[in-house]
């Protein structure tokens, strides 16, 4: 039988490979970016409430409604305008869903997005799923900073959107001012949709603050904030995402979420309800927890061999191996990623699947550490003994 010529368009993600071969190899798991701890008691007892409770029927196709309610407060808050849970809201089957609405609900086939590199593996396939060209924009290692000429080196007749990741996975970046303000710049002067990735928003260090772009006068009536539960919450099977996009474009988005999914599963939406009360000292502790986990993965690297720069959030490092006193360290990255999940038992995840463009990440692995600490103890000693076998 056929199959579709845009399957042939892309491969099998790498991320969930190295998931099966860590599985395979009893590796501890340090390549997909998923928490080994469970969401707050709270907010578990709100689902199993939700169930018992009857809320297992479709919900409202936007969302349930008292989550859009509280998405709406927050967003208002954070976006500096008045988002109306019944127009601008839509919850979402994650991110995931978030990213695809945004570009099917806005592009046409032919019509260009720019994609920032190193970039989350589902972007390339989704833009292209829908026909949409994506244009990879790559940053360098070992500092990863936007650069403008080659932003708007990107950009031709056919470019209509952007689409920013912050905090950013896989590098651990957080944009700053002067690299959002470059972005700005670009998009308002080639009139382009910005589409951001927010998904880490509440795991930031050293005191750093997330600014939504969404909020700059600018941006506002032409940004599709897209932002999840699955990181903040430790709950990435649950998926859960939402959308907040402007008056111009909330119909669009709506439209096309009713046919892609329907709902998000209801009782989970209602549970999420009980995740955004959480109080403040939940995101302090968590704060804490990540710092110390952070920490932790870079003594381990560092002890190791490996040239990994500080994490400013998310929950990830892009781990540079080619100094390393080993034969492996010659190698490529796929096969230095396969070797150190089957022989050393730690898995991660080759660089250069976070690229689309040629000759970059091939020295560095990207290790996610949204682990208990006794997972990341037992990982950095596998990583000590890397040396002696
Ligand atoms: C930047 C980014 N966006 C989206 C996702 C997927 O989000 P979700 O699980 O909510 O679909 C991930 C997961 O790792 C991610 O890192």
């Amino acid at each position: 039988m056929q199959t579709a010529d845009r399957v042939s368009q892309f491969g099998e993600s790498t991320i969930r490979d190295m998931t099966r071969l860590a599985l395979k190899h009893n590796a501890i798991n340090l390549s997909q970016g998923y928490p080994d701890f469970d969401p707050p008691a709270a907010v578990l007892e709100a689902a199993t409430a939700a169930i018992h409770g009857g809320a297992n029927q479709y919900t409202i196709t936007w969302g349930y409604p008292a989550l859009r309610r509280k998405l709406a407060e927050l967003y208002t808050d954070q976006l500096g305008w008045p988002v109306d849970p019944d127009v601008h809201v839509t919850v979402t089957c994650g991110v995931t869903e978030g990213i695809v609405v945004a570009m099917m609900a806005t592009l046409n086939p032919g019509d260009e997005i720019i994609i920032i590199e190193p970039a989350h593996e589902n972007f390339r396939p989704e833009a292209l799923m829908i026909g949409v060209t994506p244009v990879a924009v790559p940053l360098e290692s070992p500092h990863y900073r936007l650069d403008a000429d080659r932003l708007a080196a990107a950009i031709t007749p056919r470019t209509r959107a952007l689409l920013l990741n912050t905090p950013h996975n896989p590098t651990g970046r957080v944009f700053d001012a002067d690299e959002v303000a470059i972005v700005t710049a670009l998009v308002e002067k080639h009139n382009l949709l910005l589409i951001t990735d927010e998904i880490y928003n509440r795991i930031l260090y050293d005191n750093r603050v997330h600014v939504a772009p969404g909020s700059l006068e600018p941006l506002r009536d032409r940004t599709i904030t897209v932002g999840g539960f699955g990181k903040s919450y430790a709950m990435t099977g649950w998926r859960l995402g939402y959308m907040i996009a402007p008056s111009s474009l909330a119909t669009a988005v709506h439209r096309i979420h009713d046919y892609l999914t329907i709902c998000a599963p209801t009782p989970l939406q209602a549970a999420a309800v009980a995740a955004l009360e959480l109080p403040e000292s939940y995101y302090a502790q968590m704060t804490r927890d990540y710092h110390t986990r952070r920490d932790a993965m870079m003594s381990y690297l560092e002890e190791a061999g490996f040239v990994a720069s500080l994490p400013e959030g998310a929950y990830y490092t892009m781990a540079d191996f080619s100094q390393m006193d080993l034969p492996q360290a010659q190698w490529d990255a796929t096969r230095f990623a396969r070797w150190l999940t089957t022989e050393i038992g730690v898995a991660a995840v080759p660089g250069t699947s976070f690229y689309s463009t040629p000759g970059y990440g091939n020295q560095s692995v990207r290790f996610a550490f949204p682990k208990k600490l006794a997972t990341l103890q037992e990982a950095g000693a596998r990583l000590a003994k890397m040396h002696v076998r």
